[in-house]
Protein backbone atom coordinates (compact mmCIF):
# COMPACT_ATOMS: atom_id res chain seq x y z
CA UNK A 1 0.00 0.00 0.00
CA UNK A 2 1.68 3.49 -0.55
CA UNK A 3 1.68 5.57 2.08
CA UNK A 4 2.05 9.29 2.99
CA UNK A 5 4.61 9.85 5.49
CA UNK A 6 6.30 13.13 6.54
CA UNK A 7 7.34 14.13 2.88
CA UNK A 8 7.84 11.04 1.20
CA UNK A 9 5.15 9.00 -1.04
CA UNK A 10 6.67 5.08 -0.58
CA UNK A 11 5.31 1.67 0.36
CA UNK A 12 3.96 1.21 3.95
CA UNK A 13 6.80 -2.18 3.97
CA UNK A 14 9.11 1.17 3.77
CA UNK A 15 7.94 3.49 6.04
CA UNK A 16 9.41 3.92 9.19
CA UNK A 17 9.36 6.21 12.54
CA UNK A 18 11.38 6.26 15.30
CA UNK A 19 10.97 4.40 18.68
CA UNK A 20 10.71 7.25 20.30
CA UNK A 21 7.56 9.00 18.53
CA UNK A 22 5.19 10.32 21.10
CA UNK A 23 2.39 8.40 19.11
CA UNK A 24 4.15 5.46 19.85
CA UNK A 25 5.27 5.88 23.24
CA UNK A 26 2.07 8.38 24.92
CA UNK A 27 -0.47 8.33 22.15
CA UNK A 28 0.29 11.60 21.69
CA UNK A 29 -1.37 12.37 18.78
CA UNK A 30 -4.52 13.02 16.86
CA UNK A 31 -6.37 12.04 14.02
CA UNK A 32 -9.27 11.67 11.00
CA UNK A 33 -10.52 9.34 8.73
CA UNK A 34 -12.53 10.87 5.99
CA UNK A 35 -14.68 8.97 3.62
CA UNK A 36 -13.64 9.18 -0.12
CA UNK A 37 -17.13 8.88 -2.58
CA UNK A 38 -16.66 8.77 -6.60
CA UNK A 39 -13.37 9.79 -5.46
CA UNK A 40 -13.84 13.25 -3.91
CA UNK A 41 -13.30 13.59 -0.12
CA UNK A 42 -16.71 13.56 1.79
CA UNK A 43 -17.91 16.68 4.06
CA UNK A 44 -14.24 17.35 3.93
CA UNK A 45 -14.33 21.33 5.22
CA UNK A 46 -15.71 19.73 8.40
CA UNK A 47 -12.90 17.31 8.91
CA UNK A 48 -10.47 19.69 8.47
CA UNK A 49 -12.13 21.73 11.00
CA UNK A 50 -12.12 18.92 13.86
CA UNK A 51 -8.67 18.16 13.05
CA UNK A 52 -7.34 21.76 13.17
CA UNK A 53 -9.64 21.70 16.77
CA UNK A 54 -7.56 18.23 18.11
CA UNK A 55 -4.66 19.72 17.04
CA UNK A 56 -5.37 23.10 19.07
CA UNK A 57 -6.96 21.10 22.05
CA UNK A 58 -3.10 19.39 22.74
CA UNK A 59 -1.07 22.24 21.52
CA UNK A 60 0.52 19.78 18.20
CA UNK A 61 1.55 22.90 16.07
CA UNK A 62 2.31 22.12 12.76
CA UNK A 63 2.95 24.19 9.71
CA UNK A 64 1.07 21.98 7.27
CA UNK A 65 -1.95 23.89 5.16
CA UNK A 66 -5.16 22.67 4.17
CA UNK A 67 -3.91 22.91 0.40
CA UNK A 68 -1.19 20.46 0.81
CA UNK A 69 -3.23 18.61 2.94
CA UNK A 70 -5.92 18.39 0.23
CA UNK A 71 -2.81 17.98 -2.20
CA UNK A 72 -1.15 14.78 -0.13
CA UNK A 73 -4.74 13.30 0.04
CA UNK A 74 -5.02 13.68 -3.90
CA UNK A 75 -1.88 12.14 -4.65
CA UNK A 76 -2.60 9.33 -2.27
CA UNK A 77 -6.25 8.81 -4.23
CA UNK A 78 -4.00 9.12 -7.67
CA UNK A 79 -7.45 10.53 -9.89
CA UNK A 80 -9.35 7.66 -8.70
CA UNK A 81 -12.69 8.33 -9.15
CA UNK A 82 -13.46 5.57 -6.50
CA UNK A 83 -14.82 5.05 -2.94
CA UNK A 84 -12.51 5.09 0.02
CA UNK A 85 -11.41 6.38 2.76
CA UNK A 86 -7.80 8.50 3.97
CA UNK A 87 -6.97 7.78 7.14
CA UNK A 88 -4.66 10.65 8.37
CA UNK A 89 -2.56 10.87 12.33
CA UNK A 90 -0.48 13.42 13.16
CA UNK A 91 1.88 12.55 16.55
CA UNK A 92 3.87 15.41 18.21
CA UNK A 93 6.55 13.53 16.75
CA UNK A 94 10.41 11.86 18.03
CA UNK A 95 12.09 13.35 21.26
CA UNK A 96 13.93 11.10 24.39
CA UNK A 97 11.14 10.43 26.68
CA UNK A 98 9.85 12.76 28.93
CA UNK A 99 5.96 13.04 29.53
CA UNK A 100 6.22 17.16 28.69
CA UNK A 101 6.47 18.50 25.21
CA UNK A 102 9.85 18.86 23.55
CA UNK A 103 11.32 22.06 23.19
CA UNK A 104 11.22 21.37 19.72
CA UNK A 105 8.68 19.60 18.08
CA UNK A 106 8.66 17.45 14.66
CA UNK A 107 5.15 16.09 14.38
CA UNK A 108 5.00 13.19 12.24
CA UNK A 109 2.39 13.34 9.57
CA UNK A 110 1.25 9.51 8.04
CA UNK A 111 -2.00 9.35 5.77
CA UNK A 112 -3.09 6.66 3.29
CA UNK A 113 -6.33 5.78 1.37
CA UNK A 114 -7.62 2.32 1.28
CA UNK A 115 -10.55 0.64 0.01
CA UNK A 116 -13.87 1.74 2.07
CA UNK A 117 -15.82 -1.30 3.92
CA UNK A 118 -19.29 -0.68 3.27
CA UNK A 119 -21.56 -1.95 5.96
CA UNK A 120 -23.31 -5.01 4.47
CA UNK A 121 -26.79 -4.97 3.04
CA UNK A 122 -27.76 -7.31 5.70
CA UNK A 123 -26.49 -4.78 8.73
CA UNK A 124 -28.86 -2.18 6.97
CA UNK A 125 -32.12 -4.97 6.42
CA UNK A 126 -31.85 -6.50 9.67
CA UNK A 127 -30.03 -4.49 12.10
CA UNK A 128 -27.01 -5.09 14.36
CA UNK A 129 -26.45 -5.77 18.04
CA UNK A 130 -25.11 -3.80 20.44
CA UNK A 131 -23.93 -4.14 24.39
CA UNK A 132 -23.83 -0.77 26.70
CA UNK A 133 -20.25 -0.55 28.74
CA UNK A 134 -19.29 1.97 30.96
CA UNK A 135 -17.61 4.76 29.84
CA UNK A 136 -13.56 4.68 31.15
CA UNK A 137 -12.37 7.36 28.75
CA UNK A 138 -11.16 10.53 30.08
CA UNK A 139 -12.67 13.90 29.79
CA UNK A 140 -11.73 15.68 26.70
CA UNK A 141 -13.51 13.13 24.03
CA UNK A 142 -14.15 16.30 21.77
CA UNK A 143 -10.35 15.54 20.58
CA UNK A 144 -9.87 12.92 18.18
CA UNK A 145 -6.93 11.71 20.22
CA UNK A 146 -5.47 8.06 19.24
CA UNK A 147 -5.30 7.48 22.95
CA UNK A 148 -8.10 4.97 22.40
CA UNK A 149 -7.36 2.34 24.96
CA UNK A 150 -10.90 2.92 26.32
CA UNK A 151 -12.48 2.46 23.44
CA UNK A 152 -10.53 -0.37 22.31
CA UNK A 153 -11.47 -2.22 25.48
CA UNK A 154 -15.03 -1.21 24.89
CA UNK A 155 -15.15 -2.49 21.11
CA UNK A 156 -13.16 -5.85 22.32
CA UNK A 157 -16.29 -6.43 24.98
CA UNK A 158 -18.46 -5.80 22.14
CA UNK A 159 -16.88 -8.22 19.79
CA UNK A 160 -16.61 -10.67 22.97
CA UNK A 161 -20.66 -10.43 22.93
CA UNK A 162 -21.23 -11.32 19.46
CA UNK A 163 -22.16 -7.46 19.12
CA UNK A 164 -20.72 -4.48 16.20
CA UNK A 165 -20.53 -1.59 19.09
CA UNK A 166 -20.58 -0.61 22.76
CA UNK A 167 -22.62 1.87 23.87
CA UNK A 168 -21.07 3.71 26.60
CA UNK A 169 -22.62 5.50 29.33
CA UNK A 170 -21.25 8.19 31.98
CA UNK A 171 -23.24 8.78 35.05
CA UNK A 172 -26.55 7.26 34.07
CA UNK A 173 -26.37 8.96 31.06
CA UNK A 174 -25.53 7.70 27.38
CA UNK A 175 -22.59 9.66 25.67
CA UNK A 176 -21.56 7.07 22.28
CA UNK A 177 -20.79 4.22 20.41
CA UNK A 178 -16.88 2.90 21.27
CA UNK A 179 -16.71 4.52 17.43
CA UNK A 180 -19.68 5.97 16.39
CA UNK A 181 -22.06 8.75 17.63
CA UNK A 182 -25.57 7.09 18.79
CA UNK A 183 -29.01 7.84 18.18
CA UNK A 184 -32.23 7.35 19.76
CA UNK A 185 -36.15 7.52 18.66
CA UNK A 186 -38.83 7.47 21.69
CA UNK A 187 -42.05 8.90 21.59
CA UNK A 188 -41.54 9.29 17.48
CA UNK A 189 -38.97 12.24 18.68
CA UNK A 190 -35.35 11.58 17.21
CA UNK A 191 -32.56 12.19 20.11
CA UNK A 192 -29.02 12.19 20.48
CA UNK A 193 -26.53 13.32 22.81
CA UNK A 194 -25.50 16.92 22.58
CA UNK A 195 -21.78 17.87 21.37
CA UNK A 196 -19.11 18.87 24.22
CA UNK A 197 -16.82 17.20 26.08
CA UNK A 198 -18.29 14.39 26.52
CA UNK A 199 -18.06 13.03 22.69
CA UNK A 200 -16.48 12.93 19.55
CA UNK A 201 -18.34 15.69 17.57
CA UNK A 202 -19.23 12.99 14.40
CA UNK A 203 -19.12 14.53 11.01
CA UNK A 204 -22.13 11.86 10.42
CA UNK A 205 -23.84 13.43 13.50
CA UNK A 206 -23.88 16.40 12.69
CA UNK A 207 -25.30 15.79 8.84
CA UNK A 208 -27.89 13.67 10.08
CA UNK A 209 -28.53 16.42 12.43
CA UNK A 210 -28.51 19.01 8.95
CA UNK A 211 -30.39 16.00 6.56
CA UNK A 212 -33.48 15.86 9.32
CA UNK A 213 -33.84 19.40 9.67
CA UNK A 214 -33.73 20.14 5.76
CA UNK A 215 -36.95 17.81 6.24
CA UNK A 216 -38.64 18.35 8.86
CA UNK A 217 -37.31 16.21 11.36
CA UNK A 218 -37.18 17.31 14.56
CA UNK A 219 -34.21 15.74 15.70
CA UNK A 220 -33.01 17.05 19.56
CA UNK A 221 -29.84 17.23 20.81
CA UNK A 222 -30.32 16.13 24.40
CA UNK A 223 -28.59 14.11 27.27
CA UNK A 224 -30.41 10.91 27.08
CA UNK A 225 -30.46 8.64 30.34
CA UNK A 226 -29.18 5.05 30.28
CA UNK A 227 -32.58 3.74 30.99
CA UNK A 228 -34.25 5.15 27.76
CA UNK A 229 -32.24 3.04 25.80
CA UNK A 230 -34.72 -0.08 26.89
CA UNK A 231 -38.08 1.79 25.86
CA UNK A 232 -36.39 3.29 23.10
CA UNK A 233 -38.67 2.57 19.73
CA UNK A 234 -35.26 2.71 17.74
CA UNK A 235 -31.48 2.92 18.83
CA UNK A 236 -29.39 4.11 15.77
CA UNK A 237 -25.18 4.22 15.19
CA UNK A 238 -23.83 6.45 13.06
CA UNK A 239 -19.76 6.88 11.93
CA UNK A 240 -17.87 7.74 8.66
CA UNK A 241 -17.65 3.89 8.13
CA UNK A 242 -20.64 2.49 9.35
CA UNK A 243 -22.61 5.40 7.66
CA UNK A 244 -26.38 4.73 9.67
CA UNK A 245 -26.99 1.46 11.40
CA UNK A 246 -29.83 0.07 12.94
CA UNK A 247 -29.00 -1.38 16.42
CA UNK A 248 -32.50 -4.21 16.63
CA UNK A 249 -30.62 -6.38 19.60
CA UNK A 250 -29.56 -4.84 22.63
CA UNK A 251 -27.76 -6.58 25.73
CA UNK A 252 -29.13 -9.54 24.03
CA UNK A 253 -32.63 -8.11 24.26
CA UNK A 254 -34.24 -7.03 20.74
CA UNK A 255 -35.07 -2.90 20.66
CA UNK A 256 -38.86 -2.27 20.28
CA UNK A 257 -39.83 -5.24 18.06
CA UNK A 258 -36.71 -5.92 17.00
CA UNK A 259 -36.65 -5.05 13.08
CA UNK A 260 -35.21 -1.50 12.33
CA UNK A 261 -37.65 1.12 12.62
CA UNK A 262 -39.73 3.59 10.15
CA UNK A 263 -37.35 6.98 10.88
CA UNK A 264 -34.07 4.94 10.04
CA UNK A 265 -35.73 3.59 6.67
CA UNK A 266 -36.89 7.36 6.04
CA UNK A 267 -33.23 8.60 7.11
CA UNK A 268 -31.32 5.90 5.15
CA UNK A 269 -33.00 6.80 2.19
CA UNK A 270 -32.39 10.62 2.89
CA UNK A 271 -28.31 10.00 3.31
CA UNK A 272 -28.04 7.72 0.03
CA UNK A 273 -29.56 10.06 -1.72
CA UNK A 274 -27.30 12.99 -0.51
CA UNK A 275 -24.33 10.54 -1.11
CA UNK A 276 -25.67 9.93 -4.70
CA UNK A 277 -25.76 14.00 -5.32
CA UNK A 278 -22.17 14.68 -3.42
CA UNK A 279 -21.06 11.74 -6.10
CA UNK A 280 -22.36 13.49 -8.70
CA UNK A 281 -20.61 16.51 -7.68
CA UNK A 282 -24.32 17.94 -7.05
CA UNK A 283 -23.54 18.82 -3.94
CA UNK A 284 -20.54 20.14 -1.63
N1 LIG B 1 -14.41 6.84 14.48
N2 LIG B 1 -17.32 8.76 18.19
C1 LIG B 1 -16.13 8.13 18.23
C2 LIG B 1 -15.52 7.83 19.56
C3 LIG B 1 -15.49 7.75 17.02
O1 LIG B 1 -14.30 7.13 17.06
C4 LIG B 1 -16.12 8.04 15.79
C5 LIG B 1 -15.51 7.68 14.46
C6 LIG B 1 -17.36 8.71 15.80
C7 LIG B 1 -18.07 9.09 14.53
O2 LIG B 1 -17.42 10.19 13.92
P1 LIG B 1 -17.50 10.41 12.34
O3 LIG B 1 -18.94 10.46 12.00
O4 LIG B 1 -16.82 11.71 12.16
O5 LIG B 1 -16.80 9.25 11.68
C8 LIG B 1 -17.93 9.06 17.01
C9 LIG B 1 -13.67 6.54 13.27
C10 LIG B 1 -14.49 6.15 12.10
C11 LIG B 1 -12.56 5.55 13.62
O6 LIG B 1 -12.03 5.68 14.72
O7 LIG B 1 -12.22 4.70 12.78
Amino acid sequence: MNVYLNGDYLDDSEARISIFDRGFMFGDGVYEVIPVYGGRLFRFDQHLVRLRHSLDAIALKILITDEQLTDIFNQLLDGGTDDASIYLQITRGAAPRNHSFPATQSPTVLAYAQDLVYPDEAQRNMGVRAVTQPDQRWQRCDIKSVSLLANVLARQYAAEHDALEAILTRDGYITEGAASTMFMVKDDQLLTPPNGHAILPGITRDLIVEIAAANDLECNEVEIPEQDLYSAQEIWLASSTKEVLPVTVLNGQPVADGKPGEQYQQMIRLYDDFKQRFRQGLTA
